[in-house]
């Protein structure tokens, strides 16, 4: 049997930090409220000019190098993001060029902060079938380009990052399984309400931003995400306590918490990068997975448990053996 094992794993956040005390100088907030929340204290924000794929590129770089292979032998790309650099070419094509590989499949996924779960699912799939054998998987954000940042509900709890796996062909377990859902019916909870439908207007004027009904996206999520730590555990007919490692979405520590208590897991086995990152939306994900590699938390043989929630809603999970 062929798994899709992580052969390596890479990120990067850019320099520019904006912490709840800057917020506090141009937004009706304090540090307090936001701390006692969300959990978040600081978030990276890009600065002009710097693109998703301006950060996707060294994330990739680095996950290339981790996995000890040659660029030339990514055979597969796919990059989770909603802040494309471009309507088209995707940024996967956009980045394979940056990377100087021709040839091999690449394209994007859109299902916002479930983005990097849902581009795992797909990769592992292609492994599986021996469609690929070395897999690049993004997620990359500018998510600080579509946030209102007079709106004080939204703007301090996002952050602009990329993070980056390489999966590999092996007959070493990998990833044990995947699991992905969407429903539509939630559209108007989360969204960026203009684009292409009403021709740019609002994008021309600058008002095409991230609304959001926070609380009620709060209880949906979760909720949903209970029932999917339940899906993949009986998928795999596994015990909370088989589980060595959470890494979750970073959206709101609080949402965190909730799902580490339906696992029984304490906290010190959960990974929470949202202090430092804010909510990268597709790059929380492979961002606090590489940190927690890299930090040697996260050892060869671990169960590791990814989930995530988004807007669409969509929501997903994933169980690998690292
Ligand atoms: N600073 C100070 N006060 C703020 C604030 C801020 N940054 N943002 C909102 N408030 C105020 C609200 O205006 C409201 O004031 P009011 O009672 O006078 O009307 C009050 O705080 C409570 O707002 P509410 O939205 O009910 O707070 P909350 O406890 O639900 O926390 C979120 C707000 C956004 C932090 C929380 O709902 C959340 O994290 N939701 C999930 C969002 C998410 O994860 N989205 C992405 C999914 S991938």
């Amino acid at each position: 049997m062929t798994f899709a094992r992580i052969a390596g794993t890479g990120s990067y956040l850019p320099d520019n930090i904006v912490t709840n005390k800057d917020l506090e100088k141009t937004v009706d907030t304090t540090d307090a409220w936001i701390r006692e929340r969300t959990g978040i204290e600081q978030r990276h924000i890009a600065v002009d000019g710097q693109t998703t794929v301006d950060l996707a590129e060294p994330a990739a770089r680095k996950a290339i190098a981790a996995a000890g292979i040659d660029t030339s032998e990514i055979d597969l790309i796919i990059f989770a993001t909603s802040t494309p650099d471009k309507i088209f070419p995707s940024s996967a094509c956009i980045l394979q060029a940056r990377l100087g590989i021709q040839g091999c499949p690449a394209f994007d996924i859109q299902a916002v902060c479930s983005g990097f779960v849902y581009a795992l699912s797909v990769a592992d799939k292609f492994i599986k079938t021996g469609s690929s054998k070395k897999a690049l998987v993004i997620g990359a954000e500018v998510f600080s380009r579509i946030i209102d940042w007079s709106d004080r509900g939204t703007c301090v709890l996002f952050g602009d990052g990329a993070g980056a796996v390489v999966l590999e062909a092996s007959e070493e377990t990998g990833i044990l399984s995947t699991h992905i859902h969407a429903d539509g019916q939630y559209e108007e909870l989360l969204h960026v309400p203009c684009g292409i439908a009403d021709g740019f207007d609002r994008v021309k004027a600058g008002e095409a931003f991230v609304e959001m009904k926070g609380n009620e996206v709060f209880k949906v999520a979760v909720n949903t995400l209970g029932k999917i730590v339940d899906e993949t555990l009986s998928a795999n007919q596994m015990e909370k306590s088989d589980i060595d490692w959470l890494v979750p979405h970073q959206a709101n520590l609080r949402i965190i918490s909730a799902t580490a208590r339906k696992l029984n897991m304490a906290m010190d086995q959960v990974v929470v990068t949202v202090n430092k990152h804010g909510n990268t939306s597709a790059a929380s994900i492979p961002l606090a997975l590489d940190v927690a590699v890299r930090d040697e938390r996260i050892q060869r043989n671990d169960v590791v448990l990814l989930e995530a929630f988004g807007g669409g809603f969509t929501w997903g999970s994933a169980l690998l053996r690292y």
